[in-house]
């Protein structure tokens, strides 16, 4: 059952502490951007490091930094100008926009309408007589429209540019480039996270489309015939949530349970690379706080895939509040990138194999939404205890490691508090310093925060050198000596030890 008072509820708790909040809102607001405030900065760059321990500094892949804006020719060779493309309506009485699959979705109640083709949409929009949702107009014939941003680059006369709707072709225009300090072997990846453009029809649904957003981006580069991956054995046995291209064909709604293993083996997954980077993105998603059972991937109908794409399957979670949410795609790309830009530009993509064939190498891309994440990991910690908001936010990710409260702001307490955060700021923690209202309102803000600890400086601080940590989870508290804290906290923040062991309980 979808809800959508718990995406009311994070969002004006996001609002209201500064995670996020609608872009232009002193000129009314524009839908499809969001400005990020101090916390949801820090949450969102804790989120963008994980997904590089997971996907980048294992494996030893190289980053990249490409230009968001982009020559007309890039999106001409990649497909993008015929291709990135959405079917629109637009209201006869109103003038209004709106994306004709969803309007379909929204009366019939059918599920992926995209996927089903224009005709299909042509019809169904026919057929259930609909009409235009804010005036009740009639709505014109549906028009293919170009999602992607344009601009000139230069002054008048200047050159037509396009905002990148994707960061992976900045990947495939430096492959040679890449290739060249991966020492000329293959596989190797490129990674990329940066802001992307979508000029979306009619974007609803706040954070979850967006204009402008992040993307956290790899192109995998692998000889077709040598698609072995060396890490597979790594997660081959992890059990997947599938939903196949022939289930998705047929209707089929629950999934089949399978390892990665078994999935490769049956034909499933088209590539172990895919897999592998499948797993990998089960657990991070676990990491960020979504249980498995929460977890699923979802193949793409041919209509639905992307024009480079000869099997994608999206990355799905369970969310309260819209239930099945896309947050990655992970597409097998094949050599269709590197070939069109092989042909756009007339330089040379292919690569010399041993024994002196030549070959455009094939390619597999996961692909994170990481504003969609950023909602996806406060909705997945929001909790409602005794009457209060918290956000159980894995530790790791929390924009504030430790608020630092003196119990009173006399006697000495403030001073010795001020001590206390020096020595945890010198730790390299990130710290909240509160001294405002009763304890248990500062807990209260701590915790509305996701913010793992407090640490309390009371009478016997003054007597033994002593402080209280609180745990934001069990309410719990220990102490512990000062001159141990930093130690403590910085292991108890990567996971090595649990809040137990952080001091003696009280
Ligand atoms: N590169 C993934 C996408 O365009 O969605």
């Amino acid at each position: 059952m979808v809800s959508i008072n718990i995406y009311d509820k994070v969002t004006e708790i996001a609002k209201r502490r500064g995670f996020f909040w609608p872009s232009f809102e002193i000129y009314g607001g524009l839908s499809g951007f969001v400005t990020y405030g101090n916390l949801g900065t820090k949450l969102k760059r804790n989120i963008e490091n994980a997904w590089r321990e997971f996907f980048v500094r294992r494996q030893g892949f190289l980053e990249l930094e490409a230009p968001i804006i982009n020559a007309s020719r890039v999106f001409e060779a990649s497909g993008h100008l015929d291709h990135f493309k959405e079917h629109m309506v637009e209201c006869t009485r109103c003038g209004r926009s709106f994306r004709a699959d969803h309007l379909i979705e929204e009366k019939t109640g059918l599920e992926n309408v995209e996927a089903m083709g224009g005709d299909a949409i042509r019809e169904l929009l026919a057929e259930h007589e609909i009409r235009c949702p804010r005036c009740g107009g009639a709505l014109k014939e549906p028009v293919m429209f170009l999602t992607m941003f344009q601009t000139t680059i230069g002054a008048t006369g200047g050159e037509v540019g396009y905002a990148r709707p994707e960061a992976a072709q900045g990947m495939f225009l430096n492959f040679r480039r890449g290739f060249q300090q991966a020492r000329e072997k293959l596989p190797f990846a490129l990674a990329q996270t940066g802001k992307v453009l979508r000029n979306e029809i009619s974007p609803r649904r706040g954070m979850l489309r967006l204009r402008e957003f992040t993307i956290m981006e790899l192109e995998l580069f692998f000889d077709p015939q040598e698609p072995s991956c060396p890490w597979f054995n790594e997660v081959s046995g992890e059990e997947v949530s599938l939903l196949t291209e022939e289930m998705e064909a047929e209707g089929e709604k629950t999934p089949l349970k399978v390892s990665l293993g078994e999935a490769v083996e049956a034909g499933h997954i088209l590539t172990e690379w895919q897999a592998y980077f499948m797993g990998v993105s089960k657990r991070f998603i676990s990491h960020l706080g979504v249980p498995p059972d929460r977890q699923r991937f979802r193949a793409h109908l041919p209509e639905e895939r992307s024009h480079y794409s000869a099997q994608t399957y999206d990355h799905e979670v369970l969310l309260e509040s819209w239930g099945w949410t896309e947050i990655a795609g992970h597409a097998y790309r094949t050599d269709y990138d590197l070939k069109a830009h092989q042909r756009g530009s007339g330089v040379d993509m292919t690569v010399l194999r041993p024994d002196g064939t030549r070959f455009i190498p094939h390619v597999v891309e996961p692909s994170f939404g990481l504003d969609r994440l950023l909602y996806v990991v406060l909705e997945s910690s929001y909790q409602r205890r005794k009457k209060r908001d918290i956000l159980a936010l894995p530790r790791s990710l929390a924009p504030i490691n430790v608020s630092v409260l003196p119990l009173v702001t006399k006697d000495g307490l403030s001073e010795k508090a001020a001590e206390v955060r020096e020595l945890l700021l010198d730790a390299g923690l990130v710290v909240a310093y509160d001294e405002s209202g009763s304890i248990g309102r500062r807990y209260a803000r701590s915790d509305e925060v996701g913010t793992p600890l407090a640490v309390t400086i009371d009478y016997d601080t003054l007597e033994n050198d002593t402080v209280t940590i609180r745990d934001r989870d069990s309410w719990s508290q220990v102490r512990q000596r000062i001159a141990d804290l930093p130690g403590l906290l910085r292991r108890y923040l990567k996971g090595e030890i649990e809040f137990s062991e952080l001091g003696s309980p009280v």
